[in-house]
């Protein structure tokens, strides 16, 4: 796994896999006495395992590392610089502060750096230089484990398992029907969930019901739900949704995010205006932020963008 984020196709998908693997390897099991065997093939196949745990120990904690509470929300990048490879860096000295509870849009070019952003947030990559801090605590302070289960991701293309759609939601861990449904509704996915003939125990993926964009969308915002982390971080979909699944997912995204710190890697207008603050990226610089109406009477590429997406 290690191997293909190296070469740059480690996808978010892969990764909140892989997060998720690790926060049950390192958690769930010991709680509820589940055999190791057991959990991994509730989660995925053996092979995808068996990558997996060969590669369990690539980030490895500092001595000083504790698993502290993320309480506020606040993020802070520090005078970073950080390159892929030695040859350039993408970021230098970048400065980005986002208050607890901010709803933060980032926008910008392919290649600007966006997804990036988001990894190193993870510490699925390290700056070269300056830090980053959450809640004013410097990240390498965290136990990967604590930082990480206190940042929800909804990927771009959500990874579906082959198995119940119970199990896709749940990842292995302990809940009530209940509570899934609770969670499907705030994600506005019950409607779809009760047209599915065996509901909760249809099993989709590969050989099973295939769910649409949309529909796996919200089923990793009610995995989101479920997480409740206090940072949310969500890569809109890009591909073509009709208009009345945009409206659900969109409310199911602002459910999501209410009272939580926000990073949302938006496509949309209709997202992007919402949001409290909009960060326009390019080769690793913020080149222009503020609210979407000021960004458009600055007529610059902010408005550039969007009047090409409503035209
Ligand atoms: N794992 C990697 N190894 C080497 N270079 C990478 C890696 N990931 C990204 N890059 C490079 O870093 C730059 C920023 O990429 P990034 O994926 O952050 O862009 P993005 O803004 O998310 O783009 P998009 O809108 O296409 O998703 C690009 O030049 C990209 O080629
Ligand atoms: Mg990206």
């Amino acid at each position: 796994m290690i191997e293909k984020w190296k070469i740059g196709s480690f996808t978010i998908g892969q990764f909140v896999l892989f997060q998720t693997i690790l926060f049950l390897i390192f958690n769930k099991v010991w709680d509820f006495g589940i055999s190791l065997r057991s959990l991994f093939t509730s989660v995925a196949n053996a092979s995808e395992m068996l990558e997996i745990i060969n590669n369990a120990d690539i980030e490895k904690d500092e001595s000083f590392s504790k698993d502290l509470q993320i309480n506020a929300g606040k993020i802070e990048m520090k005078n970073m610089t950080f390159a892929h490879d030695s040859s350039k860096n993408l970021f230098e000295n970048f400065n980005l502060t986002i208050t607890a509870g901010e709803h933060i849009a980032l926008v910008g070019e392919s290649g600007s750096g966006k997804t990036t952003i988001t990894n190193l947030l993870f510490r699925f990559f390290i700056p070269q230089k300056g830090e980053i801090l959450f809640d004013d605590i410097s990240a390498n302070k965290y136990t990967l484990k604590s930082l990480r289960n206190q940042i929800s991701i909804v990927p771009q293309h959500p990874e579906m398992f082959h198995r119940t759609l119970r199990e896709n939601i749940t990842l292995g861990k302990n809940i009530s029907d209940k509570k899934i449904f609770e969670v499907l509704e705030k994600s506005q996915s019950l409607q779809f969930v009760n047209n599915l003939e065996k509901g909760l125990d249809t099993v989709i993926g590969e050989r099973g019901v295939k769910l649409s964009g949309g529909e796996k969308q919200r089923i990793a915002i009610a995995r989101a739900f479920l997480d409740n982390a206090p940072i949310v971080i969500l890569d809109e979909a890009t591909s073509a949704l009709d208009s009345i699944t945009e409206k659900e997912i969109q409310k199911g995204i602002f459910e999501l995010i209410k009272n939580k710190t926000a990073i949302i890697i938006a496509h949309r207008l209709s997202t992007v205006q919402k949001m409290d603050r909009i960060i326009v990226m390019k080769t690793g610089k913020i080149v222009e932020e503020g609210v979407h109406k000021d960004l458009i009477l600055q007529n610059d590429m902010y408005a550039h963008m969007w009047k090409k997406q409503i035209s």
